[in-house]
Formats: C-alpha cells, sequence, structure tokens
C-alpha cells in the first residue's frame, strides 16, 4: 500500500529518534519516497547522516541553508507529502501542534500540510499521562490527526509504563493500513449532529448542558475519513473543524432543528450525537431579569429533531444517543421505537470514566433489528470507528 507513495518524516527530539532509521527502512521497503524534517534537537539524538543514506534524501531542519540562503519552503513539502508521519513525537511538538505554534520547519509543516498527519508519541509514562498532554493529544485527534499509541514497556527513565513509542514495523503498517483502507463511504452524505444547544433565558444566562461535542466530532472525523461527505450541525464547542467535514455552527434547540431539517434533505443517513435541550424559556427576556424575590422559569418543549427526521427518513439510516441514568436498556430502546431510528447507541451515566467532557465511552448499541452489541471502556475515536462499521454495514445491503 506504501507503493509510490510520498511520505514526509518528521523526527523530533526524543531518545526513540534512534528508532526513526527503523522506520526509513520499513517505509522504504514498503516501496515509499521518504523525505525528512527534524527538530534542531533530533539531531542530537541521531545523525541527519545516517537518516539521508537510509531516505536518500537530504535532511531539512531549518527554514533555510546557512551557506546559500536558499529556502526551504514548508508548503511545498505539504503538498509534496501523501502523508506526513511525526515519530517519535514528543510532549513538546504534540503541545506546540496542539496549539499552532509554528518555531521548527516540522511544525510550520504541520500547519502547511493538507495531506494526512499521523504522529508517534514517545515519552516518559508520566508526561504521557499528563493531563495536558492528554488534552493535547484529543485536540489533535479531534482535528483529525491519527495518533499510533503508544506501547508498555521499558522506558528510556528506566521506569516502565505506557510511553514507549510504538515498533517502527508496526509504525510503518499502520500508516500501510490507512492507504489500504477502502473508501468505503466515498460518495455517502452522513448529517452529524454534535454538542449541546444553548436556550438564552435573557441577554446574560442560559440554559444548557455539559455536552462536549467530542463524541460527534470523533464520528464525523471517523466517517470523513471513510471518504464520506460529512456535515455537522454543532452546537458551541470549543474544538476545531476536523479534517474534510463541513460545520454549520447553531446556538439553540431550535437553530439546530431548522439546520438539520435542511440539510437531511439532501443527506444519505444521519446520526444524532448532539445533547439537544429538551426545553427552552417560554420567552426570552429582552433585557436582564433582576433579583427580587422567588423566581421561577416558564419552559416550553423543544421540537424532537430525531423524530422530525425518523418520519421523513424514507429508508435512509437513523442512528441515536441515549444518555441515560437509570433503566438504560429500558428507555434506549423506547427511543430507538418512538424516533423511528435503525440504531441507538446507549451510554450510561453509572459507568466510571466514560463522562460529560471526558475522551473514553462506554458505548451499547442496540439496534431496530433486536441486536445488542455491548463495548467495553474505549476511546470516544475507538467508539467512533464502531459507529461508523454501522453506516459502512447499512450501505453495504
Ligand atoms: N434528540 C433530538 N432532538 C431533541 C432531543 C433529542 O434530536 N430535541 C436526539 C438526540 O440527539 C439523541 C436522541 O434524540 O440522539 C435521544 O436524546 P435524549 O435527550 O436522550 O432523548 P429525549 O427524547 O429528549 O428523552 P429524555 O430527555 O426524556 O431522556
Amino acid at each position: 500500500m506504501l507503493r509510490g507513495k510520498h511520505i514526509l518524516l518528521g523526527v523530533t527530539g526524543s531518545i526513540a529518534a534512534y528508532k526513526a532509521a527503523m522506520l526509513v527502512r520499513a517505509l522504504v521497503k514498503g516501496g515509499a519516497e521518504v523525505k525528512i524534517v527534524m527538530t534542531p534537537l533530533a539531531k542530537e539524538f541521531i545523525t541527519p547522516l545516517t537518516l539521508a543514506t537510509l531516505a536518500k534524501n537530504p535532511i531539512l531542519v531549518d527554514f533555510f541553508n546557512p551557506e546559500n540562503g536558499e529556502w526551504n519552503s514548508h508548503v511545498s513539502l505539504g503538498e509534496w507529502a501523501d502523508a506526513y508521519v511525526i515519530a517519535p513525537a514528543t510532549a513538546n511538538t504534540i503541545a506546540k501542534m496542539a496549539h499552532g505554534i509554528a518555531d521548527t520547519l516540522l511544525l510550520t509543516t504541520y500547519l502547511s500540510a493538507r495531506c494526512p498527519v499521523f504522529i508517534a508519541p514517545a515519552m516518559d509514562l508520566d508526561m504521557f499521562a499528563h493531563v495536558t498532554t492528554r488534552q493535547n493529544l484529543a485536540s489533535l485527534r479531534a482535528h483529525g490527526v491519527h495518533v499510533v499509541e503508544p506501547g508498555e514497556g521499558e522506558l528510556a527513565s528506566g521506569l516502565s509504563g505506557k510511553g514507549r513509542m510504538a515498533e517502527p514495523d508496526d509504525i510503518a503498517a499502520y500508516v500501510s493500513g490507512f492507504f489500504g483502507k477502502k473508501m468505503s463511504l466515498k460518495g455517502r452524505r452522513m448529517l452529524v449532529t454534535a454538542g449541546p444547544t444553548v436556550e438564552a433565558i435573557d441577554p446574560v444566562r442560559y440554559i444548557s448542558n455539559h455536552s462536549s461535542g467530542k463524541m460527534g466530532y470523533a464520528i464525523a472525523t471517523e466517517l470523513a475519513s471513510r471518504g464520506a461527505d460529512v456535515m455537522l450541525v454543532s452546537g458551541p464547542v470549543s474544538l476545531a473543524v476536523p479534517a474534510g467535514v463541513k460545520r454549520v455552527d447553531v446556538v439553540s434547540a431550535q437553530e439546530m432543528y431548522e439546520a438539520s431539517v435542511e440539510a437531511f434533505r439532501d443527506m444519505d443517513g444521519a446520526i444524532m450525537c448532539a445533547a439537544v435541550a429538551d426545553y427552552t424559556p417560554a420567552e426570552v427576556a429582552e433585557t436582564k431579569i433582576k433579583r427580587k424575590g422567588d423566581a421561577s422559569l416558564n419552559l416550553k418543549p423543544t421540537k424532537d429533531i430525531a423524530a422530525e427526521l425518523g418520519r421523513n427518513k424514507e429508508g435512509r439510516l437513523l442512528i441515536g444517543f441515549a444518555l441515560e441514568t437509570d433503566n438504560e436498556e429500558a428507555n434506549a430502546v423506547d427511543k430507538l421505537k418512538r424516533k423511528n431510528l435503525d440504531y441507538i447507541v446507549l451510554n450510561s451515566l453509572q459507568d466510571k470514566g466514560a463522562c460529560f467532557g471526558g475522551d473514553n465511552n462506554k458505548i451499547t448499541i442496540i439496534g431496530r433489528d433486536g441486536s445488542r452489541a455491548a463495548y467495553p471502556l474505549e476511546t470516544k475515536s475507538e467508539a467512533a470507528v464502531r459507529v461508523a462499521d454501522l453506516v459502512e454495514k447499512f450501505f453495504e445491503k
């Protein structure tokens, strides 16, 4: 699958940089042409001469060649590449990527690359487990970066745990697998709703919920990576638009209803992942409500978007989500029927680690056909693969 592919390899300053030599060999053996950018620190761990010899291409480190002033164009490197593989990727580089910092050629190339990007993190176990590293990885994943998970084992620090860069052959196999992945959803148009809705009470206050949008964004990312045309109707979240996805931003349940009903006309299916408010203030006060004694809020129900799409489904695929706190399966099955869904993805607030805003989820998928599949606690990206597999199965028929 790598034959003829242009692979740009980014090497950062980690002890695992020595394994970049094996990775270059594996990629070249697979038939790829390899160009390499290194950070200045990476040169301390492995010499450019070693990598240049294996890749049969000169190594780029600086923005320009100090000898003759020749400019190393990050834009043309990004255009040349069919894939940009950053291995090893240090916590420092991952943090900079997540925040758009561009102080090395390796990073400017990341910002201008339009091709799929893969990172193979390598660091000490505590750095990998640190909340900021996890947040940075989650934000890169949400933006469509593929993370080749590190393995567990002995680390350079002498400690043992998760943080050891994936083996070079496994990284090459991962990238090769990506190119081999058939674009199984090519030409399929999918609507995904995600995030919370925000219902104004007055110009200052609102009603909303804790949805982070991460699950819906992971699904949009996975569907797009399989070639689908994805329209993401999103409530207010702090996530970047996943690569290759069109996003429509909405605020209230009514706006989400209008955007979704309109978009669904041209779709082959929809995945309703948004946490839509069930009630909205009957009236929005024009000025800030002043504090005086007891107060109450008059609410009216919002429109049920999933149920509306269910009524106009006409053989198209409709998948809903149910977040429950009790009586989980019975409530989910009831929603499945009531909204005319094909599948409902159930998550329970009873499950530890599968919480709002987190990166993990524990799902059970119940089908209209009576099927039931329960999965272990896994990342939202992994859960998104399960959902995308259902979509694929539906269109195979
Ligand atoms: N949903 C929707 N529009 C709404 C409410 C819910 O599209 N106004 C969708 C959600 O995106 C989800 C499914 O319906 O896919 C179930 O949402 P949930 O809030 O669990 O269901 P409700 O019908 O609102 O039931 P309840 O809040 O009483 O549990």
